[in-house]
């Protein structure tokens, strides 16, 4: 008799709608996304809820919501094999982060660097959503049981908090929530501004020549990476004191598949002109697949639409179960 498989490991993640996807967000998470889809059952969603923390204008909000949608996709997402979702569209969400609001602690939120940070730049509105935003991530992760979550450095307090949350709520009422474990790709880039190497790549940054986006044309796209800060010494290699250019190595070895090795061969002896240009080029061709799928995406809404209500049919019985579950735990009377 053929042997049962084990059963698939559940993946979760989301990203926020917030502004374009940038090359970073690539580089370092989506295209890991679409290569876990074989082998786990993947679960994504596009964290709209998180986004509203910090004040959004109406139209370029909703705007932003339908492109992040696109773009991910275009990236090769496969909602055949994946949920990819909008978190509001998923009521449990929402409530489960209300539940957990009420076993996580004020002392805890207060700890999240990205608070202090956040609270730091936007001064004018240090909204509560801004400090229990940890709980809403934990309630993403917890109501769909998953075994590992695909983070950057930047969440990975935050998961550490869910994974507390977790335990803490099996601990007062049984086995409710699996408690999550990171996952850190192994070809995740960490993709740094084109501008200040020593700074992550960030669609927030004033500077345009620091951050390539998903969607710039071809044309920009070279602009960006000839314009891009190196060093002096005008050899290609990776070290110390050569952040630009260790930056653009890693680009480089994401694209290719290149080794840092074969890059400074490849390399020797050419200045950083040449370079550059070949970095651009790459990064153009990687793109180049992803944007005709994105034009293709963004105007065909009624695509996206079957593909964002399918998704969240399933997440929603799927997480629907977990709540239920877990107020049932608590004592609430289910209806
Ligand atoms: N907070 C994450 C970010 O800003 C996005 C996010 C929301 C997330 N919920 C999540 C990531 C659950 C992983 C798991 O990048």
């Amino acid at each position: 008799m053929e042997q049962q498989t084990e059963k698939k490991k559940v993946v979760f993640s989301a990203i926020q709608p917030s502004g374009t996807i940038t090359l970073g967000n690539y580089l370092g998470a989506i295209r890991n996304w679409t290569a876990m889809q074989n082998e786990f059952n993947c679960i994504y969603a596009l964290a709209d809820l998180h986004t509203i923390t910090v004040r959004q204008e109406t139209a370029q909000f909703r705007k932003n919501i339908l492109e992040a949608y696109a773009s991910i996709l275009a990236c090769g997402i496969d909602p055949e094999k994946s949920l990819f979702f909008i978190q509001s569209h998923v009521t449990t969400h929402a409530q489960l982060a209300w539940i957990l609001n009420c076993y996580t602690q004020f002392g805890e939120l207060s700890r999240m660097t990205q608070f202090k940070d956040k609270s730091a730049r936007h001064a004018d509105n240090v909204n509560a959503g801004l400090f229990t935003y940890p709980s809403l991530m934990a309630a993403d992760i917890l109501l769909y049981q998953a075994d590992m979550v695909p983070v950057g450095a930047d969440q990975k307090q935050h998961l550490e908090l869910s994974r507390n949350i977790s335990e803490r709520f099996n601990g007062i009422y049984g086995n409710v929530f699996k408690v999550p474990e990171p996952y850190i790709p192994q070809n995740g880039a960490r993709v740094m501004s084109l501008q200040d190497p020593t700074k992550k790549m960030s669609k927030s940054d004033t500077n345009v020549n620091a951050c390539v986006s998903l969607m710039d044309a071809p044309d920009t796209i070279m602009k960006k990476f000839k314009r891009a800060v190196t060093d002096s010494e005008a050899v290609v290699r990776f070290g110390e004191g050569k952040d630009g250019i260790n930056n653009l190595m890693g680009i480089y070895s994401a694209v290719t598949g290149k080794s840092l090795e074969q890059i400074e061969n490849e390399f020797e002896g050419k200045g950083y002109g040449d370079f550059k240009t070949a970095v651009g080029e790459a990064v153009v061709e990687e793109l180049r697949p992803v944007k005709e799928r994105y034009d293709k995406y963004i105007s065909d809404k009624s695509y996206m639409e079957e593909c964002w209500k399918k998704s969240a049919e399933i997440a929603q019985k799927f997480s629907q179960r977990t709540l239920d579950k877990a107020m049932k735990k608590i004592g609430f009377v289910l209806k």
